[in-house]
């Protein structure tokens, strides 16, 4: 019998790893993905191997994480609650795709994650895994477990020989990708307090970034970045460099009360520098080249999408419909964005579109070809039609 335990080397999966294996009586095969969270990984496969694992499995999933869901996910614009740029939320279904492949080819009989039983992690996991997978069994041990405090958690480990970091525990859960770092708990927990400066990772301060503004040109086809001023970068490449970037200038921190997809609300501070520039300047390409009533459309379906992706439908195919409309939404955005960044902003100063729907010399006034101007007097008129019909009838009710 055999677990695949999505893993990360921490604490609380390396408890989970004894847990699952003293409770099953089974073999745990420990997986970690590399997504980006800056960490080496060959470390991890060392620990899990002490903890007990029977093989490890660490795969680099940087591109594919970058081409096959951030990017897809930018291509609709994705925002939760005006804020969020999702960054957790789209690492979920790609972790478990992974690891539902590995307890497929192993012949496992179960996945196992370390998300707790009140957040939107187990959601996400569980939903992929049912997609993927549903005769797969799921463990999430956080939902069966009695191990509910710190100390329970801290004696477990010392009763089994897992080493407890002798470093204050980190005071708050975050999660790092390609994408995004997040912080939630600990003293974040008070929605007034400020997030203390220390916390921060991708970013400096805005009032500690260079005074010099710095200007880049992104180009974009079919609504993906594919290069930083003319040198062409591939999805993960661009995400890191367009990170260091946006770190450098202070872009890209948002602090938010957000809903929990399972009815709670939870405050939560995330850096996501590269992520911010690309959705300014998308937003420029965009507003060359999309036509104004399928921007409508997409502007209206985009926060649709982005609670799919928050509440953990990636593999649903109400995600794929509005996926396709999205990715052909995005094909007519190309060309190029300059912008500035300067202190925690993005400040777009140029864009150009080889197909632009922009034209000067419609919009000028100046004599035109396209354009009479009378024409307006009846499309003006007609419009106020129900405007007018109201006034007289008022005017009727007050005889
Ligand atoms: N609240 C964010 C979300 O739901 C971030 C979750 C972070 N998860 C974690 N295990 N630290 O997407
Ligand atoms: C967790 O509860 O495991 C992390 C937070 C979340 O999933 O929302």
């Amino acid at each position: 019998k055999s677990i695949v335990l999505a893993y990360s080397g921490g604490l609380d999966t390396s408890i989970i790893l004894k847990w699952l294996q003293e409770t099953y009586d089974c073999q745990v095969i420990a997986f970690a993905a590399d997504l980006g969270q800056g960490e080496e990984l060959e470390p991890v496969r060392e620990k899990a191997i002490k903890t007990g694992a029977s093989k490890v499995f660490i795969d680099d999933l940087r591109e594919e994480f970058a081409r096959d869901y951030v990017f897809p996910m930018f291509r609709a614009n994705a925002i939760y609650e005006s804020v969020y740029l999702l960054g957790t939320s789209i690492a979920r279904p790609l972790i478990a795709k992974r690891q539902i492949e590995i307890a497929l080819a192993e012949n496992a009989d179960a996945v196992a994650h370390g998300a707790t039983g009140k957040g939107n992690d187990q959601v996400r996991f569980e939903l992929a895994y049912q997609a993927l997978a549903p005769q797969v069994r799921i463990i999430a041990p956080w939902r069966i477990w009695d191990l509910n405090s710190r100390e329970s958690l801290i004696a477990y480990a010392q009763k089994h020989g897992i080493p407890v970091p002798v470093t204050k525990a980190k005071p708050y859960s975050s999660d790092r990708n390609l994408l995004h770092i997040s912080f939630e708990g600990g003293i974040l927990e008070d929605p007034w307090a400020e997030p203390p400066e220390d916390m921060y990772v991708l970013s400096v301060s805005p009032k500690d970034a260079p005074d010099q503004a710095e200007e880049i040109t992104l180009d974009f086809e079919a609504g993906d970045a594919v290069a930083i001023d003319g040198q062409k970068l591939s999805p993960a490449a661009m995400l890191a460099r367009l990170n260091e970037l946006g770190g450098k200038h202070g872009v890209g921190r948002v602090d938010l009360v957000e809903n929990r997809y399972v009815g709670m609300k939870s405050r939560g501070v995330y850096e996501t520098p590269g992520g911010t520039i690309l959705r300014q300047a998308r937003l420029a390409m965009e507003s060359l080249t999309l036509d104004r009533e399928v921007l409508r459309l997409r502007d209206n379906l985009a926060p649709k999408y982005a609670e799919m992706v928050y509440y953990g439908y990636w593999f649903s195919p109400e995600r794929a419909l509005l996926q396709s409309l999205m990715d052909q939404a995005a094909a007519p955005v190309c060309g190029q964005v300059r912008l500035k960044l300067y202190k925690g902003n993005v400040t777009i100063s140029g864009r150009r579109s080889p197909g632009s729907l922009y034209r000067p010399d419609f919009a000028t006034f100046e004599a035109d070809t396209v354009y009479n101007q009378a024409d307006a007097t009846g499309f003006i008129r007609l419009n106020g039609l129900r405007l007018r019909i109201r006034h007289a009838l008022d005017q009727l009710a007050k005889k």
